[in-house]
């Protein structure tokens, strides 16, 4: 599909908008498809006090299909513009979609870097050692908006020659002078590594490494992303193919980060301890930026690829999936500690304040809301722990473990465990089918996708004797807005 197909197309869909209007859980403060499927944030960037958020899309169907990127852009994360899609796949090298990817901000405009998919149809593949082109293509863009070079960069022939086909999203990383492309792989062993090229134009690149973890650590790293940040590298990215082992690695694929030390120089690289970013059931493809302020962003996917439990709910309203809240970085005590940007507190409506052993029961309206609770340290009253967030969705912490508990409204979601020894704070986001948890000042969180039947929906603090305080805020919703184009 080109621009022109897609501005041909766009005005036969309007029965799909209509009825994603109809959805009671369309989000309110999170970004979401205008219509059909979203997955993986892309090109996250802000250049000229523009943010601009992309991402893999459909837009006339809720379920797999060829990607374009859609395009959000905010200048304070409140208001949105919805852009016309940035990318389509038109041309030879990505004609099967405008596969995942990333920016690079330089004075002139912004360097975009994707994959091409190709999937061949002509005879039986198996699509993993053969039957798939990923071609890494550059754009240029003087505005976030329009394109003026769109290039062929590298194809598999270009990768080393023990790589499967699966070698794509690629993410730059700058370092000493030198730009360094960060693509997630997997080998001819199955094995899941990232690739490292290099280049010192953004134009010419070369391969510079393939590196892997100390022990294998599952068969394909997706979307790999390496930054620094309070003198920390980190590199994140979605390994595939990990078993689960007591409450690691509980959905079918994960997403989270290792603090390394990648000393490109000498071609050196140690990995410290994998840890998931997200303790819930629905993330994945999360991807950082750096914005005008300096600070690290990160957001996900609030979804996960070929996972045993449903989205039917917004489905049969046209519409599937959406990304989490923007959340700030910081690392401490070798801990990575995600906060929800600050400028989501412009949200905040009717707030209330209590003593924690005061608080019984809340009903904020459709169930939007952000909730702090701060346990007074070291009281063995705060032992245990438990809050009824909707109907059938609970939170509970004793003996060391923090749960989330789904029932029907979970479509499937039933359980998922964080250990956590001393609970110190917890902030909840609920929006109308999505629930954000960030616990302990975000060194754990846990997010999930929720369905609940009607949102007239309490809170209910259940435990007794706990020591405390409490904040509420109910919340509004973001404002967005189509771009018309002229
Ligand atoms: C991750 C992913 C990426 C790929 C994109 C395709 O969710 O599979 O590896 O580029 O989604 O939509």
């Amino acid at each position: 599909m080109n621009k022109e197909t897609y501005l041909k197309e766009y005005p036969k869909y309007k029965n799909m908008r209509e009825n994603v209007k109809r959805d009671k859980n369309r989000l309110h403060f999170h970004m979401m498809p205008p219509t059909g499927w979203m997955n993986d944030p892309n090109g996250l960037c802000q250049f000229r006090g523009v943010n601009h958020i992309y991402f893999q899309y459909t837009p006339f169907l809720a379920g797999w299909g060829t990607k374009l990127w859609g395009h959000y852009t905010t200048k304070d994360w409140v208001h949105y513009t919805e852009e016309e899609p940035f990318l389509f796949p038109d041309t030879k090298w990505d004609r099967d979609g405008v596969y995942s990817g990333s920016a690079c901000v330089k004075e002139d405009g912004i360097h975009y870097f994707y994959t091409g998919n190709v999937k061949l149809q002509d005879k039986e593949y198996d699509y993993i050692m053969n039957g798939r082109e990923q071609n890494t293509m550059h754009l240029f863009s003087p505005d976030g908006k329009n394109i003026t070079v769109k290039e062929l960069v590298m194809t598999n022939e270009d990768y080393p020659s023990n790589m499967s086909k699966h070698v794509r999203d690629p993410k730059i990383y700058e370092k000493d002078g030198y730009y360094y492309m960060i693509q997630g792989g997997r080998d001819d062993e199955n094995r899941g590594c990232v690739l490292l090229f290099q280049s010192d134009n953004l134009k010419d690149w070369k391969w510079y490494d393939t590196v892997y973890s100390k022990q294998p650590f599952g068969y394909m790293w997706e979307c790999p992303d390496l930054f620094e940040i309070d003198g920390q590298q980190i590199m994140t990215c979605c390994p595939q193919g990990v078993e689960q082992q007591g409450y690691e690695y509980q959905n079918v694929y994960q997403c989270g980060y290792f603090p390394v030390s990648f000393d490109m120089e000498n071609k050196k690289y140690e990995f410290s301890e994998f840890t998931e970013l997200d303790k819930g059931f629905d993330i994945y493809a999360t991807q950082t930026f750096q914005d005008e302020k300096g600070r690290r962003i990160l957001i996900g996917w609030m979804g996960i690829p070929d996972a045993d439990y449903d989205n039917d709910a917004t489905v049969q309203y046209d519409w599937i999936h959406a990304l989490t809240m923007p959340r700030e970085l910081s690392f401490k005590d070798g801990k990575l500690l995600q906060k929800p940007l600050k400028e989501m507190q412009q949200l905040r409506k009717n707030e209330f304040h209590c003593a924690l052993s005061e608080f019984v029961q809340w009903e904020p309206k459709d169930s939007c809301f952000e909730l702090h609770i701060d346990f007074e340290e070291r009281t063995e009253k705060n032992s245990s722990v438990k809050i009824q967030l909707r109907e059938d969705v609970f939170l509970s912490w004793e003996k060391g473990l923090f749960r989330l508990n789904m029932g029907k409204s979970g479509h499937g979601r039933k359980e998922r465990i964080a250990e956590i020894k001393q609970l110190r704070n917890l902030t909840i986001f609920s929006d109308t089918s999505a629930i954000e948890i960030f616990i302990n000042d975000g060194e754990n969180v846990m997010t999930t996708r929720v369905y609940s039947e009607n949102l007239e929906q309490k809170v209910t603090f259940l435990s007794k004797g706990n020591v405390g305080n409490v904040a509420g805020y109910e919340l509004g919703s973001f404002v967005i807005e189509k771009h018309e184009e002229k």
